[in-house]
């Protein structure tokens, strides 16, 4: 079928093959083209099928010749109905990564779930024996929680008051004001039970009991910390709850970790365009003129340039792994200097529908997100028929 990029609100519906595959090979590339790095060769990455996730993933195969499991949560295609574009991702990573003869298998389910575990232990014991990495990078709105059957919902709203500011329909162009209304406490709740550390947590628990982890193995989650145009509504907000939950919870895995000299981190990564971040308001307004920003100062990076920075100049780089005095890890130190908040900041207050276009990079915001769906690459003929059943080699 032939097909195009169809809008439902902030969503594209439909999602590109050859696209996607195109996005994957445009990332290994930039991988190869930085050497090798010396890092772990048996890696699993949770939600390894879209924006971090798959960086990171593409970075260990392709930077370190690693063997990797992916697991994520995507849709599969149906007769004349694309599948969502993590899928088509994942099919083209696996056959890239078998054309260079590396292990590369994935699931495909809900990984808050005990089945999931289950499946991707045994998958590792069978295949891998251990695994020296884990990457936890899921972005999910909604757990339903293994042990106690509830399903929640997080939300991103401000906590306590109101909050209002300007935010931009990323489509039009057309810059707004938005007013969200503070959350309950519930909602907080609710939040940190999807995004923080707990998941995290109970995978790392469950690998180690089965005795599935290598001596000195790492794992990493990301989080974010961003400006104050943002902090009512992200850092101060219900997200913001999940994301120092997340935090701590890296410690608690630490200590856990201790009797096989292994670690957990988290990674405070830069804001960019992905499915979960198109979501939020008041962050499109933020990408958009700090990529202007960026790609003005020459610093602009995506996720595939923050992972390879993560792995070569943090993760692996030799010795030990850095952080600040929070202990975290800090990739987000292009975004977060001086000159590039400061200038950001002034751009901010000046943003408004007539000079948008002008003062900030709404072409740039809208190419990264058609790019997450497999549109608007180069070397793609979109007026070619595709294949939309394409399927995972390793997913039967
Ligand atoms: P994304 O939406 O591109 O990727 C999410 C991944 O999680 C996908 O592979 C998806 O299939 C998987 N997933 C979601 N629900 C799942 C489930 N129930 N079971 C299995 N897999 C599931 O998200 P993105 O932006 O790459 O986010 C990853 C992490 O990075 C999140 O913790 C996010 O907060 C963090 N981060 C994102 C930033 C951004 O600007 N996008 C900035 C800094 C951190």
């Amino acid at each position: 079928m032939i097909i195009e990029p169809r809008m439902r609100g902030f969503i594209c519906t439909t999602s590109h093959p050859e696209g996607c595959a195109q996005n994957v090979i445009n990332q290994i590339e930039y991988v190869k083209s930085k050497g090798t790095i010396e890092g772990a060769k048996k890696v699993l990455v949770i939600g390894a099928s879209t924006g971090f996730g798959l960086s990171s993933r593409i970075t260990s195969a392709f930077g370190s010749n690693a063997a990797t499991i992916g697991v994520f949560f995507e849709k599969p295609p149906v007769e004349g109905k694309p599948a969502s574009p993590g899928w088509y991702n994942s099919a083209a990573f696996e056959n890239e990564a078998h054309k260079a003869g590396l292990y590369a298998k994935s699931i495909n389910g809900d990984a808050f779930s005990d089945d999931i575990k289950k499946q991707t232990m045994n998958l590792i014991k069978a295949d891998l024996g251990q695994v020296d990495l884990i990457i936890y990078s899921l972005a999910s709105p909604v757990r339903l929680h293994p042990k106690t059957g509830i399903l929640h919902r997080s939300v991103l709203k401000p906590i306590g008051e109101k909050f209002s500011n300007k935010t931009v329909d990323f489509h039009t162009g057309k810059v707004s004001e938005v007013s969200i209304e503070p959350c309950s406490e519930e909602d907080i709740e609710n939040t940190i039970a999807v995004m923080g550390g707990e998941d995290w947590a109970m995978w790392i628990d469950a690998l180690k009991e089965a005795g599935l982890l290598a001596p000195e193995v790492k794992t990493v989650a990301y989080s974010y910390i961003g400006p104050s145009v943002t902090e009512a509504v992200y850092r101060k907000g219900t997200i913001g709850r999940a994301k120092d939950h997340l935090e701590a919870t890296a410690f608690t895995i630490s200590d856990s970790l201790k009797s096989i000299n292994g670690q957990a981190f988290v990674s405070v990564n830069k804001a960019l365009v992905t499915q979960a971040s198109s979501a939020i308001p008041v962050i499109p307004l933020y990408i958009s003129l700090l990529y202007k920003t960026m790609k003005e100062n020459g610093t602009h990076e995506g996720t595939i340039e923050q992972m390879v920075r993560l792995f070569s100049e943090k993760l692996y780089n030799g010795s030990k792994v850095p952080v600040d005095e929070k202990g975290l890890i800090r990739i987000d130190d292009l975004e977060m200097s001086e000159d590039v908040q400061a200038k950001v900041a002034e751009l901010w207050k000046m943003a408004e529908t007539d000079n948008l276009e002008k003062i900030g990079d709404l072409k740039g915001y809208r190419k990264d997100f058609y790019n997450l769906f497999g549109f608007d690459f180069e070397g793609v003929d979109y007026s070619k028929d595709s294949n939309e059943m394409l399927q995972i080699p390793s997913i039967k």
